[in-house]
């Protein structure tokens, strides 16, 4: 008879690295079904910034909308922003993130927005219906997100009871909201992506005061 009642030890459970990390590199860990966000943290040149802040206190609107390639969407932007002197440097710096998305995602074009906002256009926390979004804002406060460990779903939309955010009971604590930065890339997975359903990332815009402008990039699958 065996008596061996040696135990097996416990299979290690493998760590995630957080989804938030300095390098590009980190936007892959999306595909992993535990996280339902990923942030390449950067910072823009200085000049840059001030460019786009100098482009935002020029324009009277700005609401680019377009399905871009790859290969084009250099060219693209420039000649739309071309009375602005951030023009080149804006359309090198969204041509690379357009690459990286449809690499990332084997697409061969994106649904691009470019807008300038200086109202919140999605005051509330909210999840996005499609498969994965890609945003980020250049200039003015960035998204706010939720964790999903930290949120009670049954408080999103019709569920809030009318009620807003921080009344809703759809999280305990202020301290819950992240926020990104302006430069920072991240994409949101939303619940149109397969397995994903119930685990949408909950975020939304940012509070801005009233002479705020934002420049909020968004690419999404076509
Ligand atoms: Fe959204």
């Amino acid at each position: 008879m065996n008596l061996d009642m040696t135990v097996s030890p416990a299979p290690v459970r493998k760590r995630l690295p957080p989804s938030i990390a300095g390098q590009p590199e980190i936007l892959t860990t999306i595909y992993q079904p535990e996280h339902n966000i990923a942030i390449w943290q950067r910072t823009l040149a200085p000049e840059v910034m001030r460019g786009i802040t100098e482009m935002l206190q020029e324009a009277n609107s700005l609401a680019l909308v377009q399905t871009v390639t790859p290969d084009d969407v250099a060219q693209w932007v420039q000649e739309k922003l071309s009375d602005y002197a951030c023009a080149t440097a804006l359309s090198e710096d969204i041509a690379l993130i357009v690459d990286m998305f449809c690499c990332l995602f084997d697409l061969k074009e994106a649904g691009l927005r470019l807008t300038m906002l200086d109202n919140p256009m999605c005051p509330k926390f909210h999840v996005d219906r499609v498969p994965c979004r890609l945003v980020t804002t250049y200039v003015g406060a960035a998204t706010q997100w939720l964790e999903n460990e930290k949120i009670d779903r049954r408080k999103l939309g019709a569920g809030s009871l009318g009620q807003p955010d921080h009344l809703s009971g759809l999280f305990q604590h202020d301290q819950a909201i992240k926020q990104m930065q302006p430069g920072d890339v991240a994409l949101l997975k939303g619940s149109g992506w397969e397995g994903n359903e119930n685990l949408g990332l909950v975020h939304r815009s940012p509070e801005i005061t009233s002479r705020e402008r934002r420049l909020l990039l968004t690419l999404d699958f076509v």
